[in-house]
């Protein structure tokens, strides 16, 4: 019998690709979602397979009013968007803190067998070693700035979650994402702004990117992504953390350019300044899911122009 797996946040970005590969893979998927960012229209081919629940994670009643039984969750309920850790910064603890603790209870009371946590690149902020393995230390550089709320909300569900799985856990497996995008992915994130932007400059020229424009980035298309979490998910193994990302380095500037070359827009760059905390370089080493079996097979500009035409 195939097992019931509880997705948090599978009407996401990220989550409803999750839910459609588990689909795929034919396991009983419930979603709870207060879709506050989810969308029911990025899970509707899959609809009368799974079943929904709306509902906040830090509402514990309705948490555990869910009456399958569960054997694996993949926790991903957060709120993300890099303005909204400027804007939210308490919302975002209280979820990170709150929502998670009824997560682990969950599965304390329900006996939940294996739990599979997303973290962040974020938790490396600005990274020592590039490309940047899962040894890296993990800090927040300033607990003044709101951003940090985000990386220091991930970096205590990881801290929580190693030693709570020690006890109530048969399997806890870490996977820290790296900018991933693709098609509706949300338009609080650098690509789909970008390319809403493109869509209406017209003939202006200038184009305005925050910071220098050589702040670099690696950015994985969520095809590719679930290449990578289908390895995590299969063969992780127990209290191990894996990076999903690419190492294709891109500088903002250059991917402005990759853009405007697929709308054939000439732009010129208009420089600002980048907000407080913002890493000027990340980019994952994936050695650890390569040897799971991961290798990146879309490219940056082939992956752009999928999103760009809907393909
Ligand atoms: N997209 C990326 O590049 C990226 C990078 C690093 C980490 N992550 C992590 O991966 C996970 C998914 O990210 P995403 O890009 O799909 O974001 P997303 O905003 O599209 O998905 C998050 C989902 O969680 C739901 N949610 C938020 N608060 C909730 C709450 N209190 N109760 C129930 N549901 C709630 C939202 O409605 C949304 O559907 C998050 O944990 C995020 O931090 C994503």
């Amino acid at each position: 019998m195939k097992k019931n797996i509880l997705v948090t946040g599978g009407s996401g970005f990220i989550g409803s690709a999750i839910v459609k590969y588990l689909v795929k893979k034919k396991y009983n998927v419930v979603v709870f979602d207060n879709n506050s960012r989810g969308r029911s229209r990025r899970i509707k081919d899959v609809n009368k397979k799974i079943s929904f629940i709306k509902g906040d994670i830090r509402d514990k009643k309705k948490l555990l009013s869910i009456n399958k039984k569960i054997d694996t969750i993949i926790h991903l309920a957060y709120i993300n968007g890099t303005k909204f850790f400027y804007k939210k910064p308490f919302e975002i603890l209280d979820i990170a803190v709150n929502g998670y603790l009824n997560i682990l209870e969950f599965c304390k009371i329900k006996k939940v067998q294996n739990l599979f946590l997303a973290s962040s690149s974020e938790v490396y902020q600005n990274p020592i070693k590039i490309p940047t393995d899962e040894n890296e230390m993990l800090k927040i550089p300033d607990i003044h700035n709101p951003r940090y709320s985000y990386g220091g909300g991930k970096i205590f569900s990881e801290l929580y979650g190693l030693y709570f799985a020690k006890k109530y856990l048969k399997k806890f497996v870490i996977f820290r994402p790296h900018n991933v995008y693709g098609a509706d992915m949300g338009n609080d994130h650098v690509i789909p702004e970008f390319i809403i932007r493109f869509k209406k400059i017209g003939k202006k020229k200038n184009f305005l990117i925050h910071g220098t424009g050589n702040e670099v980035r690696s950015f994985i298309h969520v095809d590719d992504f679930i290449n990578g979490f289908d390895k995590v998910f299969q063969k992780g193994k127990n209290t191990e953390i894996y990076n999903i990302g690419t190492t294709e380095k891109v500088k903002i500037s250059r991917l402005a350019h990759l853009i405007s070359k697929i709308y054939k827009k000439k732009i010129k760059i208009i420089r600002s300044k980048l907000p407080k905390g913002s890493p000027s370089k990340r980019c994952p080493d994936i050695g650890k899911i390569k040897k799971l079996g991961f290798k990146q097979k879309i490219s940056l500009r082939n992956g752009l122009k999928k999103v760009i035409f809907n393909d």
